[in-house]
């Protein structure tokens, strides 16, 4: 039986001998890409090189690349530990033509490494393919059908919608048909009974999705409208997790050795088997989970904080941090004690895990500390919530109660729904909207400003070409000077921006205002009264003159886009 490591190599050596060149894989945390928080696709690196922005080094590339999906367009977050092949973090082994081969090799290869190299039983293996969709003008991919029946014979062969056989990286960017490979690992009885084409799609656990040939054609713009790429490009994507298991001949992912040394490593902390209970089983294929992605997340630098990607790692780590607390009783810090396990599993190849040790385990262990002791007072805050509304006849607690466990204790709405769902029980969401409002207008007025007039230096009104651009050439349409916190600074409003603004409190896009040689800093941009207002401490000298805008890529808010 291969090892995951031996698959992972395997797959490398197959597109080299097909003349690939293996590159390494990118960081999974986005810094400059504003449509994208974290890399959700083996794509995402060479999302340039597919719009015809930048020249193709090589035009065969392949790797394995460290993607994460708790975001935007693309979210298994609530599945994960629920079943048995969800994941936050996952591997997604993939090969790329930028202009060279297209459907035809990718098809063949595809199946010549999955059946010839791999063994894989051609019989358990289904096609789909896209059927077409009158609203984008495209019709249905009969060259991909007609490669596939070389292989497959057509009952094998199943048509798919947009949803399911039209990739989109997220609402804007390259796009296109695919036919996606799926694989039916139910036993001989089970097949017997129930055609596994019938179950394609169709979330069986056992008949699942490995492998996305994607025939990138076009760019999906911000109008919604498709537009063809300069050259046809091959992308693909396998479920690395999942060939796993397929190829070991396991049920479930985390049966696999890409898991089980770290699901023996819990068992073994934590004294408790996995296998015997299922909430002990959920809360341990969580936690085996999370720490990939919080620890992966560290080795790119991106640490948990309170806003933006730092906002959802840490989030990701305190849901892993309840499932410990509440299903196998940890209360102390235990996550990062599975940091060795995961280097020895991953570190040969992904290096940049073994080379950040110390620092993963040490941020890991105070994010544990920190949040353990809200948790129990919040956990106990909410039992009695539970019981006082049990007591009154009602299945749902009030939203003030849930707002307090937000705003004091750190408990991300998320974290409060699961535990009343497996209380029985739901919240009033409306009242903890409200809460949430009153909130907001309270940081909003706790940071009320002294200000004068606006000063109008021309007439108009903003255009936001924040879609499409990070700087864009402007004027200032007015400005006015403001006292915050006995500092002074100003607000200006600008005829063109790039800048998102926030409303309620948090922090939108800072950068430039540039204006030759002089570089004038603008710290935020909200919203106010309909209008995006940026904070400067200065004015240029010439308030008429013409300027640039620009964004701080990396301080970009983070859109749900990815
Ligand atoms: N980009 C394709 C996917 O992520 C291969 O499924």
């Amino acid at each position: 039986m291969l090892t995951a490591k031996e698959i992972r190599e395997s797959f490398k050596e197959f597109f080299r001998s097909k003349g690939h060149h293996i590159v390494p894989s990118a960081p999974m945390v986005v810094k400059d890409d504003p449509t994208l928080m974290f890399t959700n696709a083996g794509m995402n690196q060479f999302k340039d090189i597919i719009l015809g922005n930048k020249a193709a080094k090589y035009q065969r590339v392949a790797d394995s690349q460290k993607c994460l999906r708790v975001s935007g367009k693309h979210n298994d977050l609530e599945e994960v530990g629920m079943d048995t092949y969800h994941h936050t973090m996952f591997e997604m082994l993939g090969n790329w033509s930028f202009g060279d081969y297209f459907k035809k090799e990718a098809i063949d290869w595809a199946w010549e490494y999955l059946v010839d190299v791999l063994g894989l039983s051609p019989d358990r293996l289904y096609a789909t393919v896209f059927e077409g969709s009158p609203e984008d003008g495209l019709s249905r991919d009969d060259e991909a059908a007609g490669y596939w029946e070389k292989h497959l014979p057509v009952s094998h062969i199943i048509n798919g919608n947009k949803h399911d056989n039209f990739w989109e990286m997220g609402d804007t960017g390259p796009c296109g048909p695919c036919s996606e490979i799926h694989i039916d690992l139910r036993s001989e009885e089970e097949r017997a009974k129930v055609d596994g084409a019938s179950l394609v799609n169709h979330d069986d656990p056992l008949v699942i999705e490995i492998w996305n040939l994607v025939f990138m054609q076009y760019n999906r713009k911000a109008d919604g409208s498709l537009e063809a790429l300069p050259a046809k490009v091959i992308d693909t994507g396998m479920g690395f997790e999942r060939l796993c298991m397929a190829l070991q001949g396991k049920r479930s992912n985390y049966d696999t050795d890409v898991f089980t040394p770290l699901i023996d490593t819990i068992s073994r902390l934590s004294g408790k088997k996995y296998g015997e209970d299922r909430q002990v089983d959920v809360a341990m294929r969580v936690i085996a989970d999370h720490v990939r992605t919080i620890s992966f997340s560290i080795a790119d630098s991106q640490l948990p904080g309170n806003a933006k990607a730092g906002y959802v790692i840490r989030r990701i780590l305190r849901r892993a941090v309840r499932y410990a607390y509440t299903f196998l009783d940890q209360k102390q810090a235990f996550m990062y004690k599975l940091v060795n396990t995961l280097i020895d599993l991953m570190g040969e190849a992904y290096p940049e895990i073994a080379a950040q040790r110390e620092l993963i385990m040490k941020v890991i262990k105070e994010e544990e500390d920190a949040f353990l002791r809200t948790l129990d007072k919040g956990i106990s805050i909410l039992d009695e919530a539970i019981k006082v509304a049990r007591k009154e006849g009602k299945n749902e607690i009030s939203g003030k109660d849930a707002f307090v466990l937000y705003d004091t204790y750190g408990f991300p709405l998320d974290l409060t729904e699961l535990i009343l769902k497996e209380n029985g029980m739901a919240l009033d969401k409306v009242e903890f909207d409200k809460e949430m409002d009153a909130q907001k207008t309270r940081a909003r007025n706790a940071a009320a400003v002294e200000a004068t007039d606006w000063v109008v230096v021309s007439e108009g009104e903003t255009e936001f070409v924040g879609y499409d651009s990070t700087s864009a050439p402007t004027r200032i349409l007015r400005y006015r000077n403001v006292k915050q916190k006995g500092k002074e600074f100003y607000q200006i409003v600008l005829s063109v921006t790039p800048f998102y603004a926030e409303m309620g409190g948090q922090v939108g896009d800072s950068g430039w205002l540039v204006n030759g040689d002089d570089k004038i800093e603008i710290y935020d941009t909200k919203r106010e009264n309909g209008q995006a207002v940026h904070l400067v401490k200065r004015l240029p000298a010439d308030v008429t003159a013409e300027l640039e805008a620009v964004i701080d890529a990396k301080a970009r808010r983070a859109t749900e886009c990815n």
